[in-house]
């Protein structure tokens, strides 16, 4: 059994969810949200689908002039079925920003999921000193924390892992030009690692530049188990467990 960490499923992301559902049956997948509509498909399909679990969230990019009433939906849902986390938040420096506004939003969703004693997912771009500094001044280690689609440094996997974070690796991996990425799987242990799509985007060979799905998941393993010279069924088996683990799923 597989289990994508962390793809998107909202009516926005694809034109028949069901299908991409069915194509992951006998496998898990954690849904995540990133704006209002989108934690409201994560709420109704973890209620809907025995094999869905879901991170309600904020993404840093997505902040608008409603936010008050958006955290207020997040924390009314976050004891709702199969709901595992809070995510994906976190800071985005990418495109120009209100950095101070980003930081606050963070900041407040990680003392809700400490007050909540939920895991924790994180999305940072062009900002990883920030996030690992907030990280640690909001003592967000007292739950689990998974950074989402790790693409920075080996020597930052370092310092994460050893906070005890876990990081997701996903389709990046495949790319030609994913040296970085290659270099921390390969001196990573596996037990640091959760496997994921990020679907729809990001869709690994051979399929890059196609709409991602869920079942891709199964492209990152085989890469992976190539990279670390594993037996496939090992690198899933493991990574498997480590998503059970991380997100507490019965
Ligand atoms: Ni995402």
């Amino acid at each position: 059994m597989l289990i994508d960490s962390h793809c998107h499923l909202s009516h926005n992301d694809y034109e028949n969810v069901l299908d991409i559902i069915n194509n992951m049956k006998d496998n898990i997948m954690i849904v995540s949200g990133a704006d209002y509509e989108s934690n409201i498909d994560v709420v109704d399909l973890c209620k809907r689908y025995d094999n869905i679990y879901g991170v309600l969230g904020i993404h840093p990019t997505e902040i608008t002039d409603n936010i008050e009433e958006h955290l207020k939906y997040i924390e009314e849902h976050i004891n709702d079925k199969h709901i595992v986390g809070i995510g994906e938040i976190g800071l985005d420096y990418h495109y120009e920003c209100n950095k101070d506004l980003q930081k606050e939003i963070f900041i407040r969703q990680i003392k809700l999921a400490l007050k909540y004693q939920k895991p924790i997912v994180i999305h940072t771009r062009d900002a990883i000193q920030d996030t690992y500094d907030i990280l640690n001044s909001e003592n967000a280690y007292q739950v689990n924390v998974t950074i989402h689609c790790f693409s920075e440094s080996l020597e930052m996997a370092k310092l994460f892992i050893k906070k005890g974070a876990k990081l997701g690796i996903g389709g990046i991996v495949t790319f030609k030009n994913a040296k970085k990425t290659v270099d921390v799987v390969q001196n990573i242990d596996l037990k640091h690692i959760l496997l994921e799509t990020d679907s729809p985007y990001l869709a690994p060979e051979p399929l890059r530049g196609t709409k991602n799905e869920p079942k891709n998941v199964y492209l990152v393993a085989k890469k992976i188990a190539e990279i670390k010279n594993m037996d496939i069924a090992d690198v899933i088996e493991i990574t498997t467990s480590n998503s059970k683990t991380q997100f507490d799923l019965k």
